[in-house]
Parts: C-alpha cells; structure tokens; sequence
C-alpha cells in the first residue's frame, strides 16, 4: 500500500507545486515539507466521500462523538486519560500556537525554544512582538538532550512562556519522562506556561509520554497541541485542538482563538478526525513499520556508499536531521550542490535555527523506490 506512487504535481501542493517558488528550481526531487506521500487509509477517505455526498458544506461543530474520539485516543494511545472539558478544536497547531503565543504574553516578554526547532515555533514570537529566547539542545554523536542549566541561566522577570516540541522536529527525540519531569519541574518553579506541540506524538518508535500526564501539577501549566494531520497525513484539512486541564488558562486560550476565529474546522477535517481516531490504528501500525523501513533503509544506504552524509536513527517522526559536517564543506556549498548538482529539495537546517549551520532535513515518508532514487542523487555528490 505504502510502495504506490502517487502523483501529486498539480494539486495544489505546496511540497511539488511550490519549488520553484522556495528553491528557484523546478525540477528538483521533494524531500522536503512535513507531509507523506502516502494516500490517506481509505477509512478517512471513504468517511470524507460520504460526507461530500452530503452536498452541503456549511459552518461545522464538533460533536460529543468528536471530543470522546479525542479523549479515548489519548487513553489508548498515550496513557492520558483526560477529559472532554479539557478540549478546544481549531485549525490548525500554528495557528493555535500563534493565538496562545497572544492570549499568555505581552509585547516585549521573553518566549523560550528549545533550538534547533520547527521555526514556526519561533516566527511566530517575533510576528507576535515577542521575544524569542533561544536554549538550544546539547548535541552528542547525533544525540540531543535539554540544556537545563542553560534553561535557569535564560530565565528573567520578563519569560512567560517555555514552548516545547514533543516530538522534537528535526531532532526526532522522543523525550523520557525524566527530562520532562525536570523541565516543569524549572517551568513550576518560574511560573513559566508551558505549550507543549505534539503533533508528532503517533509516529513514534518508542514509548512518548505527554508532559501533562506526567502530573496534576504539571498539567495545571501546560496548554498541550495536536492533531491528526501528520499521523494520517491529513495536514491540508486543517483541524486541530488543544488540551488543557487548568480552566483559568483554557478560558483564556478560548477567548483568544475566537477573538482570532480560528476555532471554526473545515468541514471535512472533523470527518477525516472522526474516522482517523475510530478505525486509523490498524493503518497506522502498518505506516509506522514501513517508515522504521524506510529509516533503516535510508542509514545502511548512506554507510554503504561511503557516504560523508550522517544521521541518527530519529525516534520518532520521519524527518532524517541529516548532518553534512565530514564533507568539509561551507553550509552555502553543501546548498548549492544539493540543489544545484543533486537535485533533491531539502529543508534548509539553518531555518531551524543557527544550530542547523551543515544540517538539512529530509523526508523519508515516500515510497522505498522513490527513496533510494533520491539517496542515490545525495551520494553522487557527498
Ligand atoms: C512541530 C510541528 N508543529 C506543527 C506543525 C504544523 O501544524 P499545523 O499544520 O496543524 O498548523 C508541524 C508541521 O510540520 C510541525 O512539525
């Protein structure tokens, strides 16, 4: 299912159509935005069908169905038993991030990223007249952890806000409840808000606990956002939500997705939710194999060339941060080779931050064929 190739050149979508656009170049292979180019599971598929078949598409709500939906997946999924009071549905994570970013500081506040780090996550601080404060992680053989000293040492009066991605884009670190639990544990003890992005949270390759499970008082600060646009490869129907215990803090985000009206989902994205979280596990288990492949696949390929290129096996999401530090070579050479002799469309790593000097980011969620077709174009060059 996973191996069919699927043209996509001429939807509208943004990782084909958009090259020439962000690259200057047109015909360079897409390895780049964080969707698959994989078919959604023909249950979403089939749900949003039916659902056209309607014939009317006017202003939606989300059901009792869809918030119990959210809450038991939650439960099986990752051990957190919350409650449906706790939901808001929006469109989307950014635009969501974006409006807490608003409703829980002023201009001129201090936000702080852990960088390198999906750089919504920053732009949208600076769009906000925020500032951004960066902490960035430690880096070793590829392996990257909290710098929680650094952390202390970047806090003043004015932080509000600690913005978490967890999953961590492009790191891929699952992070262990213990680096969690010390991390709120500085966030408590500095009355910082923490908003948690776990829209990686389901491609994970091993156990992903969300920071507000880990306790009430933890929870009591976090604003937590999802969606199932990357785990069912659905981004482009825009529909999100948020998770939060603290009433305080969920009337506050409430007021401002409203103020900003984002609170109003696509018609289909609460379909495509629906049938996502009721029937997706069985496709997703499936999906998740066949990455873990394509991941392995992907790192036996670059050793076996002899290859200057390196990664660490991510452990989770299907974003290779891929390190060209052996080649020797300038960031701006290793781009102009990439695009210019290899042919292939990679995230830039500076746009991740200046911790992303010699990294680019690749997409390995496409079939194995077209995989090894653009590993093959990397290898010929580093
Ligand atoms: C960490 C992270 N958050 C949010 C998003 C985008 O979320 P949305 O499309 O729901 O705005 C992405 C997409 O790549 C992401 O990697």
């Amino acid at each position: 299912m996973f191996d069919e190739i699927v043209n996509r050149k001429g939807t509208s979508c943004a990782k084909y159509d958009a090259l020439e656009t962000y690259f200057g170049y047109s015909d360079l292979q897409p390895l780049w935005v964080a969707d698959m180019d994989f078919k959604t599971p023909d249950i979403i598929n089939d749900a949003i069908i039916k659902r056209a078949q309607h014939g009317i598409y006017g202003y939606t709500k989300p059901t009792t169905k869809t918030y119990n939906l959210v809450k038991e997946w939650m439960k099986k999924r990752h051990s957190w038993e919350i409650d449906t009071s706790w939901i808001s549905f929006c469109n989307g994570v950014v635009p969501a991030y974006s409006a807490a970013i608003e409703a829980f500081s002023e201009e001129g506040d201090e936000i702080i990223v852990q960088t390198p780090v999906y750089f919504p996550l920053f732009n949208s601080i600076k769009h906000n007249n925020r500032t951004v404060v960066r902490n960035s992680l430690k880096e070793e053989n590829g392996y990257y952890t909290m710098d929680l000293e650094d952390l202390k040492n970047k806090i003043t009066s004015k932080s509000k806000i600690l913005v978490l991605c967890s999953p961590h884009n492009p790191v891929g670190r699952v992070w262990d409840k213990d680096e969690l639990e010390q991390l709120a544990k500085i966030c408590i003890e500095n009355n910082l808000l923490i908003i948690s992005d776990e829209i990686h949270a389901d491609i994970v390759f091993k156990k992903f606990t969300p920071i507000a499970s880990i306790s009430k008082e933890i929870s009591n600060i976090t604003l937590t956002l999802n969606s199932p646009g990357k785990t069912f490869n659905i981004a482009g129907l825009n529909c999100s939500y948020a998770i939060c215990e603290n009433k305080e803090i969920k009337e506050r985000f409430d007021k401002e997705i409203t103020k900003r009206e984002l609170a109003s989902v696509n018609v289909f994205g609460f379909t495509a939710l629906e049938a996502a979280y009721e029937f997706g596990e069985e496709w997703l288990e499936e999906l998740k194999k066949y990455l873990k492949n394509n991941i392995d696949f992907t790192k036996e390929y670059l050793i076996e060339s002899n290859s200057k290129v390196e990664f660490l096996e991510p452990e989770a999401t299907y974003l290779l941060w891929l390190n060209f530090k052996n080649t020797k070579l300038k960031h701006k050479e290793i781009k102009n080779l990439l695009f210019e002799k290899s042919k292939v469309a990679l995230n830039d790593g500076r746009s991740f931050g200046t911790e992303g000097d010699s990294y680019f980011r690749l997409n390995c969620a496409l079939p194995i064929s077209q995989l090894e077709e653009g590993l093959g174009k990397i290898v010929t060059y580093f």
